[in-house]
């Protein structure tokens, strides 16, 4: 399959018009833009993209499932809690690890993301509980503690946050697989009917947008966390679910994207790194089935993602880059930041531009944020130092 990564070969494109609503009307203030332009994009995402998110359950618990006062070295309060949810007669649930500051006076700001290989695979801690379905043998004892620099659980409540994570596949298992969605959250909502039907307007994607916002439901009810500075985060895939999850639930102040390369915040039409015919073959389950559609005709897609950014204003955007991930396209995610700023501007916020200078090891700060790293594809200490300053001026 076609892949450029040779900026010398990217050519011209021009992008849809995130102003412009399909009736020709161009927004001109922020009224206009929350109540007419705004819903309009999400419903275009819905049925073209990313798919509908489930509704809530007819029924929620939330039941703690351990407790741990000295955790992270005596720094930490830990709870593990499973999520129930009821409907239709079925049930589905998942446990989500929390951390909060041990020494906090009064609540505090929240991370939350969904982690790739288990609960257990990102915290230092021996005792937490071992999550994630069992897809290819993976989820494995001696994977335990693998993944830590992607949470940075110690440091982040140690900079007076509380952060919680679940394991994506307990959500929705990440496979493309004809069973998935039926082993999904979805499945409390559907009568049993065809892969190929579901897919005509449902993906993973949705579904844990929607497992993060039951997240923050049952964050809620901790006395010790103050919901509206809820921060989602994620890294690649899950960077692409956090920006879904933001652009859905305005209950999160800040939304990270984490090297969420293509069909996350790197513009769709710059042909560079991966493209939509690469994505849809690998990962077909991701999108709405007639996404597929747009393989090699990128141009023919009736948006392009810094309309992502823009449903997320005129809250906190944040958007990492590494330097060596051109699979997911730097520049073009650092341009769908730029591109969002006349959107901020109808709030009255000066964001960055594409003239904004941003060599490997800066960071651009503001509403719409923006950081390159050295190295590799991954999220790790020098992508956290960058949220935490964002977040430090939320907090
Ligand atoms: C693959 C995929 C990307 C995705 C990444 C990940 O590389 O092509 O679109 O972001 O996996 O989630 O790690």
């Amino acid at each position: 399959m076609y892949k450029n990564e040779d900026e010398s070969m990217v050519g011209a494109y021009t992008l849809p018009e995130v102003l412009e609503c399909s009736d020709g009307k161009i927004i001109d203030n922020a009224f206009d833009w929350v109540h007419i332009r705004r819903p309009e994009i999400l419903e275009i995402y819905k049925k073209t993209m990313y798919g509908y998110l489930p509704v809530r359950p007819d029924k929620t618990e939330f039941e703690v499932v351990s407790e741990k006062n000295d955790a992270l070295n005596n720094t930490a309060v830990r709870k593990e809690i499973k999520l129930t949810f009821s409907m239709n007669g079925k049930t589905h649930s998942f446990v989500m690890l929390l951390y909060i500051p041990k020494n906090a006076v009064a609540p505090v700001p929240v991370f939350v993301g969904l982690n790739f290989r288990g609960n257990h695979t990102v915290t230092p801690e021996n005792d937490v509980i071992m999550t994630g379905k069992t897809l290819d043998g993976e989820f494995v004892e001696s994977r335990r503690s693998i993944h830590i620099n992607r949470c940075c659980f110690e440091e982040t409540v140690k900079r007076g946050y509380a952060t919680a994570t679940v394991c994506y596949h307990d959500v929705y298992p990440d496979s493309k697989d004809e069973n998935s969605w039926r082993k999904s959250v979805y499945n409390l909502f559907y009568a049993d009917e065809s892969n190929e039907k579901f897919h005509t307007h449902a993906s993973a994607i949705s579904a844990w947008a929607w497992g993060m916002s039951r997240m923050l439901d049952c964050l809620e009810g901790e006395k010790m966390i103050d919901c509206s500075k809820a921060f989602v985060y994620g890294l690649s895939r899950l960077g692409k679910a956090a920006l879904w999850t933001g652009a859905n639930d305005t209950r999160f102040k800040m939304v990270i994207s984490n090297e969420s390369g293509c069909c996350g915040v790197a513009l769709l039409r710059r042909d560079f790194g991966e493209n939509v015919e690469i994505i849809t073959h690998y990962f077909p389950h991701w999108f709405v089935s007639s996404f597929a559609q747009y393989a090699c005709c990128e141009a023919e897609i009736p948006f392009d993602q810094h309309w992502l950014i823009s449903l997320i204003a005129p809250r906190y955007a944040v958007i990492g880059s590494a330097e060596e991930d051109l699979h997911a396209d730097p520049k073009g995610e650092f341009l769908s930041g730029a591109h969002a700023r006349r959107v901020y501007k109808l709030f009255g916020i000066e964001t960055y531009n594409e003239n904004t200078p941003h060599p490997v090891g800066s960071h651009i700060t503001g509403a719409v944020s923006y950081h390159i790293r050295s190295g590799v594809h991954d999220q790790n200490l020098a992508d956290w130092e960058h949220y935490w300053e964002i977040a430090d001026k939320i907090k």
